[in-house]
């Protein structure tokens, strides 16, 4: 029997799966990971605990019942996108030292790096044209330019830098490489050609020699050294893939790798991500218009034969979190099972109760890091119900405006497949179903990026001929929900449409108060 090994570096935890050559998953164990946060804004992780967890977790799938290590042929990695990793010149030992702590994509203290890169493209709108983009705290072309400016004795020291899960390929290969997707989310890949962007690398006075080779997400990129496989009891020589950002190695697992095919996924943020055959940008339509509401990524289908597709996404920041937030600011002893009982009993529209979802400011369709949070139109009339049904419902809205972008770019999923925490509510499934005007789905897969991961392995080692026919062998849909009523939302809507505008001005005041 052939396996597989799909590892996952997450913000919060690593997490490990071993699957056969249908997917299904035989074990699966997770190590966590502390965040540390020396200032306010600041997020960073030393990528010497991620190796610890990977090595924790992989021995624990390794060592689970059913699972002979011996029959693991390759491993594919998957990594939370964007966080910078840099690597001096000596990067030998199984767990190198990096020159500081990783920086990660939830930090954000590059405003200032953001808008330089944004002068020297000239203009938010020339930076998307150069690189699909606009500049983002989260982004990892910003945090180089921040530890240049302000730590340039670590930053002159560097000879390859790296992502999360790049690093964790360094430890297990002895070889420092990125693949296409998680390289698409540093700024400094040009999408059309898959290969770095010189002259934006040039613009920013970046050194291309720091860059490592860029590979397809399942072509091969190593093997493991013995080294690593002594540390993880796994055999020596199977076969390391290239790998990718955990969004993209999350549509693999949920096989959404096909043109036009859309993800849903409503975890602590909300993404919307649809796979597209050409690079679509979201650009200004007239002078002063929005641009760069969603990111224009690649996917990572590639492999060693192929290039791979597109990923266009879009991000909102606090999707399950601002029903966490209410949780646990208002109703900590009550259960979600009960909140959404209590939601599903109030009619669509929340008798007139609207919330707008920006408790940790935005990115998409607004990308405004001053938006805040807010109950609107309450009345003596609301209770618990009200207030949940609107917490969905204003989620629910968001991503609806995510998808009208995506469909101003020409992307118009017939269907949606649903993913994530939110996709266990019958509730929720129903509303997403009614608001996108569309049917939503759900598969077979539940464990998303870890076994993208193991999948891409899988098509690395030769298990299948490429990724959409690894998808077609492991993941099926289990089940379809058409719109019911989509009718009752549509005014509810139009008014969630406007308030974001409406106070926008408020948002700026009060962010200078
Ligand atoms: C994607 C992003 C996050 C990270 C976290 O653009 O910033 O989804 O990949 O896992």
């Amino acid at each position: 029997m052939t396996l597989l090994l799909g590892i996952d570096v997450g913000t919060s935890a690593v997490k490990a799966l071993v699957c056969d050559e249908r997917g299904t998953i035989i074990a699966a164990a997770s190590a966590p990971l502390e965040l540390s946060t020396p200032r306010a804004g600041w997020s960073e992780q030393d990528p010497r605990q991620w190796w610890r967890a990977t090595v924790a977790a992989v021995r624990a799938v390794v060592q689970s019942p059913g699972v002979h290590a011996s029959s693991i042929r390759a491993v594919g990695l998957s990594g939370q996108m964007h966080g910078l990793v840099l690597m001096g010149a000596d990067v030998r030992g199984p767990c190198p030292s990096a020159l500081r702590p990783a920086i990660l994509w939830n930090d954000q203290r590059c405003a200032p790096q953001c808008a330089r890169i944004e002068e020297l493209a000239g203009g938010r709108a020339a930076l998307v044209r150069a690189c699909g983009n606009a500049a983002l705290a989260g982004f990892t072309a910003p945090k180089i330019l921040w530890v240049r400016e302000h730590e340039p004795e670590t930053f002159h020291r560097a000879s390859v830098l790296l992502l999360p899960k790049d690093y964790i390929r360094l430890c297990l290969t002895g070889a420092a490489a990125q693949d296409v997707s998680d390289a698409s989310g540093t700024m400094l890949l040009d999408a059309a050609t898959r290969r770095w962007n010189a002259s934006f690398l040039s613009r920013l006075g970046l050194d291309p020699a720091l860059l490592p080779p860029v590979l397809e997400s399942a072509a091969p990129a190593g093997t493991l050294t013995p080294l690593a496989s002594a540390d993880l009891g796994l055999p020596p020589g199977a076969l390391v893939a290239a790998g990718a950002g955990d969004n993209m190695a999350g549509a693999i697992g949920a096989g959404v790798v096909e043109a036009g095919q859309c993800l849903a996924t409503i975890g602590t943020s909300g993404v919307i991500y649809t796979h597209s055959r050409e690079p679509r940008a979201d650009l200004p339509i007239a002078e002063g218009a929005p641009s760069g509401r969603t990111h224009l990524f690649l996917a990572g289908d590639g492999d060693a034969f192929r290039p791979g597709g597109f990923s266009i996404t879009g991000c909102t920041l606090s999707a399950g979190g601002s029903l966490q937030w209410l949780h646990d600011a208002l109703f900590p002893d009550v259960s979600y099972d009960q909140l959404l009982a209590d939601a599903a009993a109030v009619s669509p529209g929340a008798e007139g109760l609207f919330f707008l979802p920006y408790l940790t400011g935005e990115r998409a369709p607004h990308p405004d890091p001053n938006a805040r949070g807010a109950f609107v139109g309450l009345s003596l009339r609301h209770r618990r119900g009200h207030l949940v049904r609107a917490v969905l419902e204003g989620v629910t809205f968001t991503m609806a405006q995510i998808l009208a972008i995506q469909g101003s770019l020409g992307l118009n999923p017939p269907v949606v497949r649903l993913g994530g925490g939110g996709a266990r509510s019958a509730l929720w499934r129903q509303m997403q179903a009614d608001v996108y005007g569309k049917p939503v789905t759900l598969t077979n897969t539940e464990d998303g990026p870890a076994l993208g991961a193991a999948m891409l392995g899988g098509v690395a080692a030769g298990v299948w001929g490429s990724v959409p026919e690894a998808c077609r062998a492991v993941v099926r849909e289990t089940h379809r929900i058409e719109p019911a009523e989509p009718e009752r939302y549509l005014a509810v809507q139009a008014v969630f449409d406007r308030l974001y505008h409406d106070l926008r001005p408020a948002f700026g005041d009060m962010s200078r108060l």
